[in-house]
């Protein structure tokens, strides 16, 4: 048995239904998972398998029917929405396949915003994110709105936006969905550049074989588990 503290998330036995009018839906069937820290995940999967729903739960963005989630030294399963926004804000970046950056609000204070949440001073947020779009080529368009962006960039301002509070754990869900390949390239390049050069643990749920091949594990998802991807 591995050290714990080896260990960035551990997953026991998750199960997670949805029960609707007509049927309960059975997505995670006492699914068990582990990462350790620094190293890099790639879940694939058919579309409905349920990993948006693993992610979620990991991240403290959703809980499960029954199981652990073990994550930052606590089992995040246990704890209530002050702690668990406590757990999101300080361990999680999440970047999800639709970038989810606000309108109104130009390329630095997207990025900024998550750093407020925690109560961090305006001037050390705007240090950090301006560090962040300098290292993601971005400085340049730090002062235009999403719809001034071209798509690749806009991915890569999510990106900056989940890592401005120096996550411990970086979720990637579909970080790549709406990319050309080029443009995929380019942000798994970063993602796992990033982590590698940062430490951080990488999860990353994608369709993609090219950026699953990039992680130090692969896993398959079906029939609520995870098993070992070939290769
Ligand atoms: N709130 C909900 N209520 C009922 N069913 C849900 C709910 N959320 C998700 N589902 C169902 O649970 C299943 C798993 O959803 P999930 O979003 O985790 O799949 P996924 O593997 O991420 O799929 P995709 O690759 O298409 O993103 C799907 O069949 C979905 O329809
Ligand atoms: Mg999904």
């Amino acid at each position: 048995m591995r050290i714990l503290n080896d260990i960035a998330i551990r997953a026991e036995r998750l199960v997670k239904n949805y029960v609707t009018p007509g049927e309960t839906l059975k997505i995670l069937q006492g699914l068990d998972f582990e990462i350790e820290k620094s190293a890099s995940a790639a879940i694939c999967g058919q579309s409905g398998c349920g990993k948006s729903t693993l992610l979620n739960i990991l991240g403290g963005l959703d809980t499960a029917d029954s199981g652990k989630v073990i994550a930052a030294g606590q089992d995040i399963s246990k704890l209530g929405e002050p702690a668990l926004s406590e757990y999101r804000k300080k361990n999680v970046g999440f970047i999800f396949q639709f970038h989810y950056l606000l309108k109104d609000f130009t390329a630095l204070e997207n990025v900024m915003l998550p750093a407020f949440m925690t109560g961090i001073k305006k001037r050390a947020a705007l240090e950090r994110a301006r560090g962040l779009l300098a290292e993601l080529k971005l400085i340049e368009r730090a002062n235009h709105l999403p719809a001034e962006l071209s798509g690749g960039e806009r991915q890569r301002v999510a990106v900056a936006r989940a890592l401005i509070n120096d996550p411990e754990i970086i979720l990637a869900d579909e970080p790549t969905g709406n990319l050309d390949p080029e443009h995929t390239g380019v942000v798994a390049d970063l993602l796992f550049g990033i982590a590698r050069k940062f430490g951080k643990t990488l999860i990353v749920v994608t369709h993609d074989a090219r950026v699953a091949s990039r992680a130090s594990r692969r896993f398959t998802l079906a029939f609520g588990a995870l098993t070992p991807a070939e290769g």
